[in-house]
C-alpha cells in the first residue's frame, strides 16, 4: 500500500493483558490509514517529514525493556515491512501502559500503538514513535513461544516454518510480499474434503492386496512418501496466513486443485488463485482491497490492451450487452455491499422465481448471485456475514453466534469472483469451530499455534484467475480461459 497520512480513530477494544486476543477493533480502516514501519523509517528523509504527525502502527514485539525505574517502556516493533524495527517509547501515564508489563506482552506478542512520530535522541535512528495509547492485541507466552530468545539455527526455524516469517530470514523489500505456498499439503484448507490425494503407495501396485497395510488392515501411510496422507492444495491461504502473521501484507499466486465433480461453465479441477492475506485488516479493509484490486485489474487490461479489448468486444455475443460498456460500468460504480441476510430479503422481495427456493440459511447458487448483481443492484455486489454452517472453519464468528465475517464478491454475468473473510484469531473460538466442523486438530497444529503466539486480527481473500479472465474477456466457458483445462474425465494434452 502507498504511504499515507493516517487519521486513526482510537476505538480499539483493549483486552485485559492476560487474554490472548482482543475483540476485532472496529472503526479502523487499515487499508488506507495505518503506517507500516517502512512508511516511516523507509522514507528518504528517514521519517523526519512525519515528525509531529499522529498515526497508528501495529506489529509484533521484538524486544521490550523498561527504563527510568520502570516508568518508561521501550519497544522494538517489527511489522515485516522493514528489517529494522521501529523504536516505540511509552510513558507510564499513557493508556494501556500496564499491559506492557504483563508476562505475555513479550517477544512475539502483537500490539497496536497510537501516537506520533518524534525526533529520536538515541543513536542510529532519526525518528522514533511516542505512544499516546497502546493495546496488547495478541499475547505471547514467553515460556512456550518457540522463537523466544535469540540466535535460532536455520534447521530449527525450518521446524517452525509457520512462525519463521517473524524472523529476518525471509525479509524482502516489498509492500506485499509474494510468497510461494506449497502445492502439496497435509491439511484441507476449505475443510470440504474436495482434495486430490498425492501418494506413491500405488506405484507399481497391480492388486489391492499389494498396498502397504498396518497390522489391523488399514492402509499404512507411514510407508507413503511423506509418511502421512498428503494432497494437492485447494488454497494457499493457511500458509499465506503464517506469512501475513509476521510480514504484514503478503500474497500468493499459484495453481490450486479441487476434486469437485462440477461440470459448470465456472468450474475447473485445476485453476489459479491470487490470495492476498493482510495482518490487522478487518472485513471492511478486506472489501476495500478486493474492490480496488478488481478495478485495478480491469483498468490495467483496458489501458494495456485496447486493441485486443476492441476485438473481444466486437465478437462478444454473451449476455449483458457490450463487453466494454459493462467493464467501464464496473470501473465507474462503487460495489454494493450488503449482508447475506439483506441479500436473502432482497431476493424474496423481488418476487422472482428461482429453481432453488430462497430462504435464510441456503447456500446461494449462481442464479441467486447473478440476480442480485444483474437485476436488483446492477453493480458488482459484495455479500458479507454468511451463515456459519456452510462456510469454512477459519472464518471469524460474528457476535450473533450464527454468522461469520465472510465476503463473496459477485460480478454480473459471472457470479462469484472472490471468496474471502476475516479470519478467526481467537484460539478458543477457533477450537470450538474445529469441533463443530468435526475437524481433527492434529493436522492444523501450526495453524492453531499462530493464534497461541501473538495472534492478530487478519483477513484475506482468493480470486479465481480464470474467472477474472472469463469476466474481462467475455469468453463463455472457463475451459477456454486457461490453456489446458482440467475437469472431470478430462486431463488431456
Ligand atoms: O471461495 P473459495 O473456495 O475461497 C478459498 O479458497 C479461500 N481459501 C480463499 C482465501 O480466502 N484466501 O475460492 C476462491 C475463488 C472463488 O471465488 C472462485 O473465483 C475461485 O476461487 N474458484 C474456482 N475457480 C475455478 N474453478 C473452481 N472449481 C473454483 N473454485 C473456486
Ligand atoms: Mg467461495
Amino acid at each position: 500500500m502507498e504511504a499515507s497520512t493516517p487519521t486513526p480513530e482510537v476505538t480499539t477494544a483493549v483486552a485485559a493483558a492476560t487474554l490472548p486476543v482482543v475483540a476485532a477493533p472496529s472503526g479502523r480502516h487499515m487499508f488506507s490509514s495505518r503506517w507500516t514501519v517502512r512508511d516511516i523509517l523507509g522514507r528518504e528523509d528517514g521519517g523526519v517529514g512525519l515528525v509531529d504527525q499522529e498515526g497508528v502502527v501495529a506489529g509484533w514485539i521484538r524486544t521490550v525493556r523498561f527504563g527510568n525505574k520502570g516508568k518508561l517502556a521501550f519497544i522494538n516493533l517489527n511489522d515485516g515491512s522493514l528489517i529494522t524495527g521501529l523504536q516505540v517509547v511509552c510513558d507510564s501515564n499513557k493508556e494501556g501502559f500496564d499491559q506492557l508489563k504483563a508476562t505475555d506482552c513479550s517477544a512475539g506478542a502483537s500490539i497496536w500503538i497510537f501516537g506520533k512520530v518524534v525526533k529520536s535522541p538515541a543513536k542510529g535512528q532519526t525518528v522514533e514513535f511516542l505512544a499516546s495509547k497502546v493495546a496488547l492485541v495478541g499475547g505471547c507466552d514467553p515460556l512456550t513461544y518457540p522463537l523466544a530468545g535469540k540466535g535460532h539455527s536455520v534447521e530449527f526455524l525450518r521446524e517452525q516454518a509457520h512462525l519463521r516469517a517473524r524472523t529476518n530470514t525471509f525479509f524482502q523489500s516489498k509492500g506485499f510480499l509474494n510468497v510461494h505456498t506449497p502445492l502439496i499439503t497435509c491439511s484441507d484448507c476449505e475443510g470440504a474434503g474436495e482434495m486430490f490425494q498425492v501418494t506413491t503407495l500405488l506405484n507399481n501396485v497391480k492388486k489391492p492386496e499389494e498396498v502397504a497395510r498396518t497390522p489391523t488392515g488399514e492402509i499404512n501411510y507411514a510407508e507413503d512418501f511423506f509418511g502421512k496422507p498428503s494432497y494437492l492444495t485447494v488454497s494457499g491461504q493457511l500458509n499465506g496466513e503464517y506469512y501475513a502473521c509476521g510480514l504484514g501484507n503478503i500474497y500468493t499466486f499459484g495453481p490450486t486443485f479441487r476434486a469437485e465433480n462440477s461440470n459448470t461453465r465456472r468450474h475447473l479441477a485445476e485453476f489459479w488463485m491470487i490470495e492476498p492475506e493482510m495482518a490487522f485488516y478487518d472485513l471492511v479493509d478486506n472489501m476495500d482491497l478486493a474492490e480496488a484490486y478488481v478495478k485495478h485489474c480491469i483498468q490495467h487490461v483496458l489501458t494495456t490492451y485496447p486493441d485486443d479489448m476492441k476485438f473481444l468486444d466486437s465478437v462478444y455475443k454473451g449476455e449483458g450487452g457490450s463487453l466494454l460498456a459493462r467493464l467501464e460500468h464496473v470501473l465507474a460504480t462503487p460495489f454494493t455491499r450488503i449482508t447475506y441476510t439483506e441479500a436473502i430479503e432482497a431476493l424474496l422481495k423481488s418476487g422472482a422465481k428461482f429453481e432453488e427456493k430462497v430462504e435464510w440459511g441456503i447456500d446461494m447458487s449462481s442464479e441467486h448471485e447473478r440476480y442480485l448483481t444483474e437485476k436488483i443492484y446492477n453493480t458488482p455486489v459484495i455479500v458479507t456475514d454468511y451463515p456459519k454452517d456452510f462456510k469454512a472453519f477459519y472464518m471469524r464468528l460474528n457476535d450473533d453466534g450464527k454468522t461469520v465475517a465472510a465476503m463473496d464478491v459477485l460480478m454480473p454475468t459471472l457470479g462469484e469472483l472472490i471468496g474471502g473473510s476475516q479470519r478467526e484469531e481467537r484460539l478458543d473460538v477457533l477450537r470450538q469451530r474445529f469441533a463443530e466442523h468435526k475437524l481433527p486438530e492434529e493436522p492444523y497444529k501450526a495453524y492453531l499455534d499462530t493464534r497461541r503466539f501473538g495472534s492478530v486480527p487478519h483477513s484475506g481473500f482468493g480470486l479465481g484467475f480464470e474467472r477474472l479472465v472469463l469476466f474481462v474477456s467475455g469468453v463463455e466457458n472457463i475451459r477456454d480461459a486457461i490453456p489446458f483445462p482440467r475437469y472431470p474425465k478430462h486431463a488431456q494434452f
